[in-house]
């Protein structure tokens, strides 16, 4: 990136940009964070190439985010500035104050994400998010007890991502490095889930993780991309000196049974 096409942001934004090197459409968020004077945002630097990478197929599209813990109001206008003028914005906390953050186009109900019922009322009011950000209590009981009724009645394409995920490694936030709750732990089943069709004898199916197209890891955050029920197409294509033939001349499916 040009440091001209900079012109107009502050020492930081120009600086950080231009170190880090990532392109303008990439940077939009990050731009976004480090120049915001509206309301307090708490995020740590490192998550945004993985929300620009996992949130930006949503931008600019008629659909709904979730971001569980307010807090100080700021990420909530951050993330309607990202995803444009279709997008509802909806956050949840459990601190009534958090009230006081709503605008047009931002919602603010408050519960626990504990709280099922409440958590049911919020998928009738608006219908099943887009795009889910855990940054809650960022305790392994709630955070799992979230994504489990959620991630299931969401639809393909939507993405779940959690972050804070430390926590997982803490007694305090209900984990510990080995802890089956540590989320880190606790999603490694998802991968096994994501891939049982391969095995000869299948281990026993969970729904939660079913229609799973992808999980991502990165240091404090994991993120699941939802798909849709799958055939799997292997081809070989290319010229086959032995069969004389161009282009494709085998191709196999594996179809996904839950
Ligand atoms: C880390 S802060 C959120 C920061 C905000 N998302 C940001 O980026 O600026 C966590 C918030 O989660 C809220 N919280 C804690 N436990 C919760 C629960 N069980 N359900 C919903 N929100 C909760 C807290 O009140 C707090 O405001």
């Amino acid at each position: 990136m040009k440091e001209s096409m900079l012109a107009g942001y502050s020492d930081v934004v120009r600086l950080s940009v231009l170190q880090i090197g990532i392109g303008s459409s990439m940077a939009d968020l990050w731009r976004d964070f480090l120049s915001n004077q509206d309301e307090v945002i708490d995020k740590w630097r490192h998550y945004f190439p993985a929300y620009e990478r996992h949130f930006e197929q949503w931008r600019d599209r008629s659909m709904m985010f979730l971001e569980i813990g307010v807090a100080k109001g700021g990420s909530l206008r951050m993330w309607q500035r990202y995803f444009g003028p279709y997008a509802s914005i909806v956050g949840v906390d459990i601190d009534e104050n958090c009230l006081k953050f709503e605008s047009p186009g931002v919602h603010v109900k408050i519960g626990s994400q504990a709280d099922l019922e409440f958590l049911g009322t919020l998928v009738d009011e608006f219908g099943p998010p887009d795009v889910v950000l855990d940054d809650g209590s960022h305790h392994m009981d709630d955070v799992i007890t979230t994504f489990e009724f959620l991630y299931q009645r969401m639809r393909s394409n939507s993405v779940y991502m959690i972050e804070d995920l430390h926590g997982g490694f803490l007694e305090e936030y209900g984990g510990g490095p080995q802890s089956a709750r540590n989320f880190f732990n606790y999603a490694h089943a998802g991968v096994m889930q994501m891939n049982r069709h391969w095995g000869r004898e299948p281990e026993e199916r969970n729904p939660v993780f079913d229609d799973t197209r992808g999980i991502s890891f990165y240091d404090s955050l994991v993120c699941f991309e939802k798909g849709s029920p799958r055939t799997l197409v292997a081809d070989q294509v290319g010229r086959s000196k032995t069969k004389g033939i161009r282009g494709r001349h085998a191709t196999h499916t594996h179809t996904v049974v839950r």
